[in-house]
């Protein structure tokens, strides 16, 4: 496999997010997110780890373009950090929070890096949490509000815009689970946020192509095939909730199916449509952005409200112990062009966590990592040719940084970050990618 066996137009990035790599959470006006006040609630994050200073990215951002440069990828995706823009989420408007990513903007494509700007990575202004958040409708209208705002002032340079990234792990992980921000256990607020985040994106759609001539506008979920753990007829109905449950809950209404009437059913609980709304959330989109780290194996169970239960299967598994398994992001993207069509498909994260140290020769030998990747690209390569219609790939992540609720336990980096020195140091893989890119390398 080589660079030269994708297409000649394939986009090559890496990806990072706001509150992940920024820092400076109390600088140059930016407001409080939840995820400010998630991470230093005692309890909330490992080690009671936060993104106050994460990997300083707001100071370093030209020499971590530089990184980027160094590793030879076309492409860079970030997201805007809504409380920099609007620190109280609506309203005033912060036009020093701008300024950075004006910077930003400016410096990648001196850089001839293209720029991907997401404009909601989870980090939700607090003082739109404390109006109700997610699960309230208006918070769906402040986020139209904010993507006008931004999208006027970086849309003349910034031409790919990804509204939303992930919003299963905001309205699941953040309003039922409780394991991210805001922290909620609420089930009826995870649906009502789920709508809300999708009707977030659909307002927000029409008012990117208004602002941005020639813009590419997608959103970015989080996708993984479900598998039954055996043949018995009861785990193959959980592996339908699941797919219910993490993908087509999503993909169906964005997809002007609305919400799956399995899944309607088995929730018992309505996910507050009004109106057209419907119609507003299947507003065609140029691609669908995917991150796939992995499959999920589950069987039945009894257990309210989803009716499923994850198997741990597998040989291999990452720092996150999570399964290596670069088959179902095949059989995702296959699945994905035959049943919903895409336009385009970008795979806008995949990547792999390993406890990564620096050797006595000052390397980072992380080879496990590039074998995740070698692996995964093996397949889109695969997939690909079998007509799936993937046009890019984002190596999750640039830097090692604050991996939410797992704190900085978790190293996602193709660079080492020495968080206390702030030094950064490319590992083995990414100085793999870059001579893939470079194609000094056959690799596989
Ligand atoms: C995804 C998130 C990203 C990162 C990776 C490991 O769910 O979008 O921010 O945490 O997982």
């Amino acid at each position: 496999m080589k660079r030269s066996d994708f297409p000649a137009n394939f986009i090559w990035g890496t990806a990072t997010s706001a509150y992940q790599i920024e820092g400076a959470v109390s600088e140059d006006g930016r407001g409080p997110s939840i995820w400010d006040t998630f991470s230093h609630t005692p309890g909330k994050t490992k080690g009671g780890d936060h993104g106050d200073v994460a990997c300083d990215h707001y100071h370093r951002y030209p020499e971590d373009i530089a990184l980027m440069k160094e590793l030879g990828v076309n492409a860079y995706r970030f997201s805007v950090a809504w409380p920099r823009i609007l620190p109280e989420g609506r309203g005033r408007v912060n036009p020093r929070g701008l300024d950075f990513y004006n910077r930003l903007v400016d410096a990648l494509l001196e850089q001839g890096i293209t720029p991907w700007a997401t404009l909601y990575h989870w980090d939700l202004p607090q003082s739109l949490e404390d109006q109700g958040g997610w699960p309230s409708r208006e918070t769906a209208y402040a986020f139209a509000e904010y993507a006008d705002l931004v999208t006027r002032h970086l849309g003349d340079r910034v031409k790919h815009w990804i509204t939303l990234n992930e919003p299963w792990c905001s309205a699941y992980l953040g309003y039922h689970a409780g394991i991210h921000a805001p922290g909620q256990q609420n089930f009826k607020h995870s649906i009502w946020a789920s709508h809300h985040l999708l009707l977030a994106h659909g307002l927000a759609v029409p008012v990117i192509r208004r602002n941005v001539t020639g813009a590419r506008v997608g959103i970015t979920l989080n996708l993984s095939p479900g598998y039954p753990a055996s043949p018995d007829p009861a785990d193959v109905a959980a592996a339908r909730r699941f797919d219910g449950f993490q993908n087509r809950w999503y993909l169906d209404p964005l997809y002007g199916l609305g919400y799956p009437a399995d899944m309607l059913a088995l929730y018992g609980e309505a996910p507050s449509v009004q109106g057209d709304d419907l119609i507003t959330i299947a507003a065609p989109t140029d691609f669908l952005g995917i991150n796939y780290y992995s499959r999920a194996v589950v069987r039945n169970s009894d257990l309210e409200p989803y009716r499923f239960q994850y198997v741990r299967v597998g040989e291999e598994h990452t720092d996150m112990d999570w399964e290596v398994y670069p088959e179902g992001l095949y059989d995702l993207l296959i699945r994905l062009g035959r049943e919903y069509r895409p336009k385009a498909i970008y795979i806008t994260e995949n990547g792999a966590a390993y406890p990564d140290a620096v050797a006595d020769d000052g390397g980072i030998h992380d080879l496990e990592r590039v074998r995740y990747f070698q692996r995964h690209l093996a397949l889109c390569l695969e997939a690909l040719q079998h007509g799936a219609p993937l046009k890019g790939y984002f190596a999750w992540s640039l830097l090692d940084n604050f991996e939410w609720a797992e704190g900085y336990a978790k190293r996602f980096g193709l660079v080492y970050v020495d968080f206390p020195s702030q030094r950064r140091r490319i590992k083995a893989s990414g100085y793999w990618f870059r001579d893939f890119l470079r194609e000094a390398v056959a690799s596989s």
